[in-house]
């Protein structure tokens, strides 16, 4: 049998440059799609998967994202006299168990892998999992449950995989694949941001890793990789032929947005709120509208 994944590391140290001023004062993970901050659908997902344990990787300026995980009894209190049972529900809802979340500062912006190192002591010598909250997944089947289940049968570790445009390779950790069966690809290399003439492959990680701990080792060397930053891939990479452990990729069955990019937040605004049955009608309303009034233009 092997060991159950309950752990799992939530790497959210970043400035969110990339929407400023809005991260001036707000943590990127905070901010909304619709009405549900970005890292609940990471914990909601994490919870779906058997996770007990989740451990936040922080920096200066995340109080917010503490402050979220809060209970609010004066809130609370007002919802339930006002009868509001709905919203009580909804406040519930992220609710997390006392004790069940940890909180660690990455000191220094030393990149991906650096801060999935620094939550080391929390983990263990136990398998995990690492999510990356800018890679929200819609799916009927949660990805890290699909991706738990595929590492039943195949141990070692793994990480996420989606085909991407070659163009965009040189955002992603890149996958060269040894043996391809369908969902699951066993790997022989990973290179992390590589040019496109330079990748091994159109298919790259996306934010959801099963580590074995011994990875956690091969960040103690802290050796910089692409650009400069200790990263998660080359750490993941060493795993590679190591005897019992392994790399494998797995193609989830869902759709992924780019969260950490302006348009990939619209993109996931959109698509959930159509999902929703309270904001669907309006929306596909408006939708159309504009259609209509952008085709006059042209
Ligand atoms: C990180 C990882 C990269 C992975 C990507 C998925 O990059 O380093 O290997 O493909 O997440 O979103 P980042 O987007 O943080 O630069």
């Amino acid at each position: 049998m092997r060991k159950k994944v309950t752990k799992a590391i939530f790497p959210v140290a970043g400035l969110g440059t990339r929407f400023l001023p809005a991260t001036k004062s707000v943590p990127k993970e905070i901010m909304t799609l619709v009405d549900r901050p970005l890292v609940q659908y990471a914990i909601d997902e994490a919870r779906a998967a058997g996770i007990k344990e989740f451990i936040f990787v922080t920096s200066r300026g995340k109080g917010a994202l503490e402050d979220y995980f809060d209970h609010a009894p004066t809130l609370e209190a007002e919802l339930e006299a006002k009868g509001k049972t709905d919203l009580l529900n909804v406040l519930k809802d992220t609710y997390m168990e006392s004790g069940a979340i940890a909180y660690i500062r990455q000191h220094k912006a030393l990149g991906l892998g650096h801060a999935v190192w620094c939550a080391r002591r929390l983990i263990g010598n136990e398998p995990f999992a690492v999510m990356l909250p800018d890679d929200v997944i819609a799916a009927e089947t949660p990805c890290l449950q699909q991706m738990v289940e595929a590492y039943e049968e195949t141990g070692g570790s793994m990480v996420a995989a989606m085909e991407v445009l070659p163009e965009k390779s040189s955002s992603y950790g890149m996958l060269d694949v040894s043996r391809d069966m369908g969902s699951i690809v066993e790997v022989k290399d990973m290179v992390e941001k590589p040019k496109p003439d330079e990748s091994p492959s159109n298919l790259a990680v996306i934010g959801r890793y099963i580590l074995n701990p011994s990875v956690l080792n091969n960040l103690n060397h802290k050796k910089k990789g692409a650009g400069g930053e200790i990263q998660l891939t080359d750490a993941i990479a060493e795993e590679i032929g190591k005897e019992g452990r392994g790399v494998f990729g797995y193609r989830f069955r869902g759709q992924r947005f780019d969260c950490g990019s302006k348009a990939g937040f619209l993109q996931a605004t959109v698509a959930f709120a159509l999902a929703r049955d309270d904001l669907r009608d309006d929306l596909s309303r408006y939708l159309s509208e504009i259609k209509h009034i952008d085709k006059a233009a042209q």
